[in-house]
């Protein structure tokens, strides 16, 4: 097949093309009027995503589609509805209100979404924290907000260290029958619960909705808090990028823990009346094609690593599925090789569609529309009325093809309210004084304004597109009794992206064996979670460092590993 530079939009009737031909000069204020608040003033994101469609007379259409091994579920909007007032009811009574920190560790099932949901209802700030985090994710997470409350189940529980987390103040479990003492059953509490009339706590725009722990190079995960009006830009890009209308069974990989499974997971495809898909379980390319077939699936957001697994199982995996419903594809969260989408263009007869955001911006900024050439290799334009920018050190403006930091110019409607109790660390996103957020990532521009990601201008490791910061790693690894010193980078890998790479050296007394390094590799794996705990672990004589502040030199050691694989490529 041939490799084209350029592959063309295929031809169709995409909302952007209805909605924005003949109107190029777009502005955040007409996209508003699309929120029943624009009218009444009342705001809330759970009203957006699901009253309003039920009122709109969208009851009866399928709000979630629910997959797993052994069984499938499907939920109305109505039932939606019905099952976010019970549970916020719930929550009410119990005293959850506006402004609380709440958090919610639950598998990818409905009952994760639906606590989401009725806990922003309520006003509450939600913490939705990933399935596979362990004892220690979870308590840097809940303390450093101080999170008052906190939605689980019983099996999960037993990973909360809950002596350590003295905010708590009341745990809600999704079991019926629990034995853990001073926590409340919902489903018990549901059966003598008589829902209240008006549940939803009317919020401001700028009031808190939802926060997101993310990792940098420095300290730990830092709470990324957005605001209720995130959802003026969710719902457009929901509209224009993933091309959502309301007869599409739309399915993003995402689990809610992500900024992507919350954003574009749930509120831009409810926004959007979309029904959504949620495939319960790890990744298995046969239930994954399963879940396309069953479900219907038209719309499907994923990343870069489940396209290349499923690349990696061959051909004949993809043909004993029917997967013709497919429509649209997109991609987030990492480096979009053209291989992937010459992939794509082969055997799905799709083009796979890169997008870029952060938890930090809330929403995608650069983006392939529909409707436009695709360049592979590139992570698209920017999406409309969105400025963007590469400078140097300075701040100035490179001219194109150049590689510097990758800026937007702020404000747009999704980008963070706050990071918690850090201003310090907001501000350092905005260095020069001219609105110019910064996003760590450095890439260049061509003629057409296509933007090529470059790499990180800082050591962050992004692996199978989970942000993860050396420093919590090395941090974790040094409280193990056999290690002195660790530094940690982010190794070149086909399937991944990149892998966590720890190089620590022994404590005296300690030799290296490969019973020793599994250890200490369990140790960050029961402790932080799984995806942080280094594949490849090195033990070295001495790490380098600066010869002033003796800081460990991540650079030279992701240099070193960067040499190892040309040598063997060679
Ligand atoms: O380095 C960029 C990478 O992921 C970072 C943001 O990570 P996170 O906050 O976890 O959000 C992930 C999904 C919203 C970015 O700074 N990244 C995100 N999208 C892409 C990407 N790198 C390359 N191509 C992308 N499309």
């Amino acid at each position: 097949m041939t490799r084209q530079s350029i592959i063309p939009p295929y031809k169709g009737s995409y909302n952007v093309q209805n909605d924005f031909d003949g109107n190029k000069s777009f502005n955040w204020n007409e996209i508003e009027k699309n929120f029943s608040w624009h009218q009444t003033g009342k705001v809330n994101m759970a009203y957006e995503c699901i009253d309003r469609h039920v009122e709109e007379g969208s009851g009866e259409k399928t709000a979630l589609y629910y997959i797993d091994e052994n069984s499938e579920q499907t939920i109305t909007y109505r039932e939606l509805k019905e099952a976010t007032d019970r549970w916020a009811t719930v929550l009410k009574k119990n005293g959850v209100k506006k402004g609380d920190f709440l958090f919610v560790f639950l598998p990818k099932h409905p009952e994760c979404h639906i606590a989401i949901l009725a806990a922003i209802k309520l006003g509450a700030i939600v913490g939705p924290l990933f399935e596979a985090f362990m004892e220690e994710a979870i308590r840097d997470r809940i303390s450093d907000c101080e999170g008052k409350f906190l939605i689980t189940n019983e099996e999960y529980l037993q990973r909360v260290p809950l002596s350590d987390l003295p905010s708590l103040e009341t745990i809600f479990l999704t079991d019926q029958h629990i034995t853990a003492a001073n926590a409340i059953s919902i489903p018990e509490e549901l059966a003598h619960t008589v829902v209240e009339d008006n549940i939803i706590e009317w919020v401001n725009l700028e009031d808190g909705l939802n926060i997101h722990y993310t990792s940098g190079s420095t300290g730990k995960p830092k709470g990324i808090i957005h605001a209720h009006r995130a959802m003026i830009q969710q719902y457009i890009t929901g509209r224009w990028v993933l091309d959502l209308k309301e007869d599409d069974v739309y399915w993003c990989t995402a689990h809610p823990g992500w900024v992507t499974g919350c954003v574009y997971g749930i509120f831009a495809p409810l926004l959007n009346r979309a029904t959504i898909v949620l495939h319960g379980g790890r990744f298995n390319a046969d239930s994954w094609y399963e879940t396309i077939e069953k479900a219907g699936v038209t719309v499907w957001y994923s990343a870069p690593t489940a396209f290349r697994m499923l690349m990696a199982e061959g051909v004949e995996t993809l043909k004993r599925y029917d997967v013709s419903s497919l429509r649209h594809i997109l991609s987030v969260g990492e480096p979009l090789n053209p291989e992937v989408i010459y992939w794509g263009v082969e055997h799905l007869t799709l083009r796979i569609h890169d997008t870029w955001w952060m938890t930090e911006t809330g929403a995608q900024l650069i983006v392939n529309l529909p409707t436009e050439p695709i360049k592979p290799g590139s992570m698209g334009k920017p999406f409309p009325t969105i400025e963007t920018a590469i400078l140097d050190d300075e701040g100035n403006n490179l001219p194109v093809g150049e590689v510097g930091h990758l800026a937007i110019k702020g404000p747009w409607p999704a980008i963070m309210k706050e990071v918690w109790k850090n201003k310090e660390k907001y501000a350092s996103y905005f260095p020069f004084d001219t609105g110019w957020y910064l996003s760590g990532d450095l890439a260049l521009k061509d003629e057409d304004g296509y933007i090529f990601f470059q790499g990180r201008s800082d050591d962050m490791i992004n692996s199978s597109g989970e942000r993860i910061g050396p420093f919590e790693v090395e941090s974790k690894l040094i409280e193990h009794p056999a290690v002195a010193e660790a530094g940690v980078i982010g190794k070149p890998d086909f399937v991944r992206g990149e892998i966590v790479k720890a190089f620590i050296v022994l404590k005296k007394g300690y030799a290296s064996s490969p019973e020793l390094l599994a250890n200490i590799r369990l140790f960050v794996r029961n402790r932080l979670a799984a995806h942080v705990a280094p594949r490849e672990i090195e033990v070295i004589e001495e790490l380098p460092k600066t010869k002033i502040s003796g800081k460990i030199l991540r650079r030279e050691l992701k240099a070193r590993e960067i040499d190892k694989l040309k040598v063997v490529e060679v």
